[in-house]
Formats: C-alpha cells, sequence, structure tokens
C-alpha cells in the first residue's frame, strides 16, 4: 500500500472548504492507503499564536478529523511537534535547500507582502520543513490542492539533491494527489475570495463545530444576486456567489453543477437556499455534534494523539537515523 502524507495547520476550526477540499478526500483515502494524519503546529508556529490557543486547536482539529470520519485506531493521526524525526530532518533539509529555491517561493512572497523583513525565518523555511514531513514516513503520495504543487516540487528537488549529494538512493519521489472533485469554496460574504478560517467574518464560513441553527442562519444570510438560478452551469460564469451555493450543494450530495440546476434551475434563491441549509445541517451537524462531544473530554483526545506520536515515532525514527548517518553525525 502506498504510505500518503497529509498535513493540517491547527489554527482556528475547520471550515466547509477544508472539509469538501481536504479532509472528505482524507476520510476516503483511508480504504486503500496506509494514512499519517498530522497536526503541523511546528508549521504554525512561524507566525506568532497564543499558546493557550494553538494548543487548544490542536484538539479542535484532532475532534474534527475523528468527527469527520478519520480513523486514528487503523491510520496515524498526531501532533508535529511530538515527533523529534520532523525537527531533526527538518534542520538536515534546511542545509540541503538552496536560498534560491526558496526566494522563488510563490506562497511566500504572497504571505510576507512587502514587509518581508518582518516574517519570521521559519516562515521562510517552511518549505523545507514540509519535505521533511513527507521524506520522515518515506511517503510517496501527498494530498494536495493546487496552491500546494510548488511545495511538492521543492520536496522532490531536496530529495533529489540529498540523494545526489550523498549519493544514495534513499529518499523517493513524492507524487500529488489531486482529488478528482476537489471543490474549491468560496466566502459566504466575498464570491471571489476563498472561504478560509482566518477570514476575520465568522459569517464567512460554516465552521465544522456550528450548530444546526447556525449552519442555517449562515446560508441564509450568504450574499446571492436577484435573478433565478439558471438551468446550466455556464449560467453561472459571472455571478460568483451563486456558483459558489451551487458548488457546496453539488460537493455535498456528490452531483454535478449542472444535476444541481437541472433541479432548481429558474427559481429563486429563497427554496434553494433551504434545501442548501437542510442538507448542510443533515450532512454536517452530525460531525459538528460529535467534535463538541470529542472536545468535552480533552484527556481522552490527548491520549489518542499520545498513541498516534508513538506510531509515527516507530515509523519515522529508524527512517531519519539513517539520513543522520549517511550525512555525518
Ligand atoms: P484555511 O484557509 O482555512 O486556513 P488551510 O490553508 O489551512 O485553510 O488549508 C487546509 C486544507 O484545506 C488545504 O488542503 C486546502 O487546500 C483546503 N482548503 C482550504 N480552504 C479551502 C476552500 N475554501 N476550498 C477548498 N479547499 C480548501
Ligand atoms: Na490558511
Amino acid at each position: 500500500m502506498q504510505r500518503v502524507f497529509s498535513g493540517i495547520q491547527p489554527t482556528g476550526v475547520p471550515q466547509l472548504g477544508n472539509y469538501l477540499g481536504a479532509i472528505r478526500n482524507w476520510v476516503r483515502l483511508q480504504d486503500d492507503h496506509d494514512c499519517v494524519f498530522c497536526l503541523v503546529d511546528m508549521h504554525a508556529l512561524t507566525v506568532f499564536r497564543e499558546p493557550a490557543q494553538l494548543r487548544q486547536d490542536s484538539l479542535a482539529q484532532a475532534a474534527c478529523l475523528i468527527a469527520s470520519g478519520i480513523d486514528p485506531q487503523k491510520h496515524v493521526l498526531y501532533n508535529q511537534s511530538a515527533v523529534s524525526a520532523h525537527a531533526r530532518l527538518g534542520w538536515i533539509f534546511n542545509c540541503v535547500v538552496r536560498l534560491g529555491w526558496l526566494n522563488r517561493m510563490t506562497q511566500f512572497k504572497e504571505k510576507a507582502g512587502k514587509d518581508r523583513e518582518q516574517h519570521s525565518a521559519g516562515l521562510f523555511v517552511y518549505p523545507a520543513l514540509m519535505a521533511a514531513d513527507i521524506h520522515a514516513f518515506h511517503a510517496t503520495r501527498v494530498p494536495v490542492g493546487e496552491d500546494q504543487k510548488q511545495h511538492l516540487e521543492i520536496a522532490n528537488d531536496i530529495a533529489a539533491k540529498f540523494n545526489h549529494d550523498y549519493g544514495v538512493d534513499f529518499f523517493p519521489t513524492i507524487e500529488p494527489l489531486i482529488p478528482p472533485s476537489a471543490a474549491r469554496v468560496m466566502s459566504l460574504r466575498d464570491g471571489t475570495k476563498k472561504m478560509s478560517k482566518s477570514d476575520p467574518s465568522a459569517q464567512s464560513r460554516i465552521e465544522l463545530t456550528d450548530t444546526a441553527d447556525e449552519i442555517a442562519l449562515k446560508i441564509r444570510k450568504a450574499k446571492s444576486d436577484t435573478e433565478p438560478l439558471p438551468s446550466e452551469n455556464a449560467g453561472l460564469a459571472a455571478r460568483p456567489e451563486a456558483r459558489n451555493l451551487v458548488t457546496i450543494f453539488a460537493a455535498m450530495s456528490d452531483l454535478s453543477n449542472d444535476d444541481v440546476l437541472a433541479r432548481f434551475g429558474g427559481q429563486g434563491f429563497g427554496p434553494f437556499k433551504s434545501a442548501l441549509a437542510e442538507l448542510l445541517v443533515e450532512k454536517l451537524a452530525p460531525v459538528a455534534s460529535e467534535t463538541r462531544r470529542l472536545l468535552e473530554d480533552s484527556a481522552h483526545l490527548e491520549q489518542i494523539l499520545r498513541e498516534g506520536a508513538a506510531r509515527a515515532n516507530a515509523i519515522a525514527e529508524p527512517i531519519v537515523t539513517e539520513a543522520e548517518r549517511l550525512v555525518g553525525y
């Protein structure tokens, strides 16, 4: 079985875009892959976080994943910082990666903007740690969105340079797993911005801990327009808010946008939003209530993460120990 590595930043409560674009796909991968699910708290630290908040977000993230169907018994779910292999291989990779490669990373340029000098060095070398996360497990498959493809390319470049410099064939090539139907979910307040847990407006997103009432209210208040829905997806081209709501409906019910419009085309947003709210409540409210239930017993969640860290360590320790031997430690 191919080993899959997936990392998610424990920063805030997961939102619907994380669920449809990542988490749901991870749940499906468990059937035919050997999966490592890592809460990347070391990456979260690249931007200052309140310590208590970081700990709380890690637990919330773990609870959401388990409630969504990640199986921490059959697969591995743990905190990155609990397994020293990440930091150790991350350092070796910092010494392999070239500054020129890091300078070309578009995500750092976007995140740092003009005041580049004010950002942490950790944010800049993030791609080397991400490469270490994957290679510490000899994982060969990583589920990523379009925006993360450059990170996999640099992870492969780092591994190739390591193999070349030390004259070995130690780290395998990683291939991206692009989910067949990764929906891109946009903000409920602005159809041109992606839904994000870091958006200052909580009304812009559905969180995986929202109650049924909160979900219904957010959909009712979601930005739309005054035209009836078209009968085909092509008719949504210049209507980002409408297209987003149709895309969410389609993704939640595993249908195409055209299938959804065959049912709702010609109608206004009133009945469509009611049906969408009902669908989201039916599918997400059980996940949300299970998440809240798991969060009530943080000692149990911490125990699950400790066991996950022990299993992650059993896989990564021999690989990283060998990498350390190869570099001459
Ligand atoms: P956020 O912007 O909410 O902080 P992250 O950047 O932590 O999300 O992304 C975590 C995962 O969720 C990634 O795999 C990313 O591709 C996916 N993801 C995040 N937001 C969306 C979205 N709006 N639509 C689809 N997928 C998303
Ligand atoms: Na983010």
